[in-house]
């Protein structure tokens, strides 16, 4: 058995894949790359951006060297609805109408538009009474999952599953945890224009939600308060974060504000949580996308929260850690495409 399986994850600044080879052992990288989108992104209707997009993807697998023609998507958080809906125990004929009566209370779009999806988080074989399941239910709207599948035959490439964001972050970040010994965690993934939160016990998935802040915010707090370019702005912050140093405790008071705004909803989940789950509590925070590589980001949520924290670290999940050094440190950067890449071998 020696198999290649990719992952995809088109962001708003950056197109990364990673290439995972499995053998008996396991998983190893086999390749991966971090290429610039370009500027007009997913989002445009124009058809020579689409091309444009077609092209970058194309280019970026050329230089990797990733020639598998098959691959996992993942949607944007900020672009999809993802509930975990709490639900009766239903059989899936019964789930497969009710979903659409939830679908319809949490989607502000007509369901006409949306390509609705779901999964039973975890049923129990024998409930007790009253006892209820867990439902993932993932709504996108069926224009951007069309474009999706348009810009990647541009590029050559045939989908295999489209997900979110946050549900590849999990799989790459859980891939190795006993279901049954691991405590609850929650996962903060800080992109440039939005945060997902996730909540997980297990391995499963219990609580997830989403944020419109992120890398970007921090970009303007840090421009306008030294009087930067945007640019400017996100070198300073890569190259301080709201670290010890005095231009890093000037950052840090800069962004107060937005990260501030991230810890209150962490805090918020993890009341949500504790008021739900009695007998259980969240042990650690974990914060994976690009962001969380700022110096001292892991320092500042756990100081705020009083819950131990650490930054993702998908690689992790690979047994040969001959990782290159450019990208050893940027793990939670790839944690997307890890999840994506290792999506058609998890267990059922
Ligand atoms: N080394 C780093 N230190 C701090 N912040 C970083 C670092 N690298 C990237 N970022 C920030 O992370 C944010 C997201 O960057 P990333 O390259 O992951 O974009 P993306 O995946 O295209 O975004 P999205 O997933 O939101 O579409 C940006 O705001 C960027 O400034
Ligand atoms: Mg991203």
């Amino acid at each position: 058995m020696n198999k290649k399986s990719f992952g995809l994850d088109i962001g708003d600044i950056a197109i990364r894949a990673v290439e995972l080879k499995l053998d008996k052992g396991g998983f190893s990288l086999s390749a991966s790359i971090t290429s610039p989108t370009p500027p007009k992104g997913m989002m445009s209707e124009s058809p020579l951006d689409e091309e444009e997009m077609g092209n970058a993807i194309k280019k970026a697998l050329k230089e990797a060297k990733i020639d598998t023609k098959i691959a996992n998507v993942a949607l944007p958080e900020n672009q999809v609805y993802t509930k975990i809906v709490e639900m009766p125990y239903l059989s899936d004929r019964e789930l497969s109408s009710a979903i659409y009566w939830e679908a319809e209370q949490y989607i502000p779009i007509p369901l006409s538009n949306i390509t609705l999806a779901w999964n039973v988080v975890k049923r129990s074989e024998k409930p007790k009474q009253n006892e209820k399941m867990n439902v993932l239910m993932v709504g996108a709207p069926t224009i951007i999952v069309k474009k999706y599948q348009k810009v990647l035959s541009l590029s050559g490439i045939t989908i295999n599953t489209l997900e979110t964001e946050i549900l590849s972050t999990i799989r790459a970040l859980t891939f190795n945890l006993d279901r049954n010994a691991s405590s609850p965690f929650i996962v903060v993934s800080i992109g440039s224009i939005s945060t997902a939160l996730a909540i997980i016990i297990g391995r499963d998935l219990i609580f997830t939600y989403t944020l419109p802040i992120g890398g970007n915010a921090i970009n303007r707090a840090i421009a306008s308060d030294f009087g930067l370019s945007l640019t400017q702005a996100e070198e300073y912050k890569k190259a301080y974060g709201i670290s010890n140093s005095s231009v890093g405790q000037r950052i840090e008071k800069a962004t107060e504000p937005i990260m501030s705004s991230i810890l209150t909803e962490v805090k918020k989940a993890v009341i949500y949580f504790s008021q739900k789950y009695q007998n259980l509590r969240i042990e650690q925070i974990i914060l994976s996308g690009s962001t969380a590589r700022i110096l001292g980001i892991d320092k500042y949520f756990a100081n705020g929260s009083g819950i131990e924290t650490a930054v993702a670290n998908p690689w992790k999940m690979l047994v040969s850690q001959n990782i290159p050094k450019e990208i050893l440190n940027s793990g939670p950067e790839y944690a997307v495409s890890i999840g994506l890449a290792i999506k058609d071998y998890e267990e059922q």
